[in-house]
């Protein structure tokens, strides 16, 4: 993991692992299915960091052998995982694998082509008192989007330090907008790509999210 000295509270998850993934992932002729399990295969491998602050206690159980008085588990409610539809489910599926009782929420949330604005379409939410939230969103290109979601859960009460942003590939554009405006939200991604074209698309990026992982034009 890489910590970006602009932005303190972006961590760069750049195992091998991931980035061979993302490469898949980018490349024009990589098919909806392989995009969609690889994006699953990253997310699972991101989520295992992302997690690894989660708070632990201890109970007594028994093993077949004796009492353990002290096995760590984890403490808490369940994880809330939001994903920014439509994209962010694909991340949302590998955290899902991860935390199989882990509450999910969504935000739908399109852009509008003029203003490149996010509109708001959906929210359900999970109970948000004293839960952790991992909001997911592939693509964190304007950080509009993101920071809007963020806002969403902000005035349902869920303060910044409870809230982790994952996204698959950022740009120093978005990371800026997102963390002005929020932040104390941690930010991982997997890699900060060049910048966006004027059609407010990623570039190098892998196109459309949404469209490449569900087969969509
Ligand atoms: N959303 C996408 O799906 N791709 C981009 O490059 C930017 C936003």
């Amino acid at each position: 993991m890489s910590q970006h000295l602009q932005f303190p509270n972006l961590h760069i998850l750049d195992h091998p692992l991931i980035l061979h993934k993302l490469t898949h992932t980018r490349k024009i002729g990589t098919s909806t299915k392989t995009f969609r399990a690889l994006l699953k295969e990253i997310s699972l491998l991101m989520g295992y960091e992302i997690t690894r602050r989660l708070p632990l206690t201890h109970e007594r159980i028994e093993t077949p052998l004796q009492v353990m008085e002290d096995a760590p588990v984890i403490d808490g409610k369940k994880v809330g995982v939001i994903p920014i539809l439509r994209a962010g489910q694909g991340m949302a599926d590998g955290l899902l694998e991860l935390m199989p009782s882990a509450r999910v929420g969504h935000i739908g949330l399109y852009r509008d082509h003029d203003t490149q604005r996010p509109v708001e379409y959906l929210v359900k939410l999970p109970d948000v008192e004293g839960r952790l939230f991992i909001v997911t969103d592939p693509m964190l290109a304007t950080g509009h989007s993101a920071s809007y979601a963020l806002d969403v859960l902000n005035k349902r009460g869920v303060p910044d330090e409870n809230i982790r942003l994952m996204a698959l590939v950022g740009t120093p554009e978005g990371v800026g907008v997102l963390l002005k405006e929020h932040p104390k939200v941690a930010v991982y991604i997997a890699a900060l790509d060049d910048g966006l074209n004027e059609n407010a698309y990623i570039l190098p990026g892998l196109g459309d999210a949404g469209d490449r992982l569900f087969g969509t034009k």
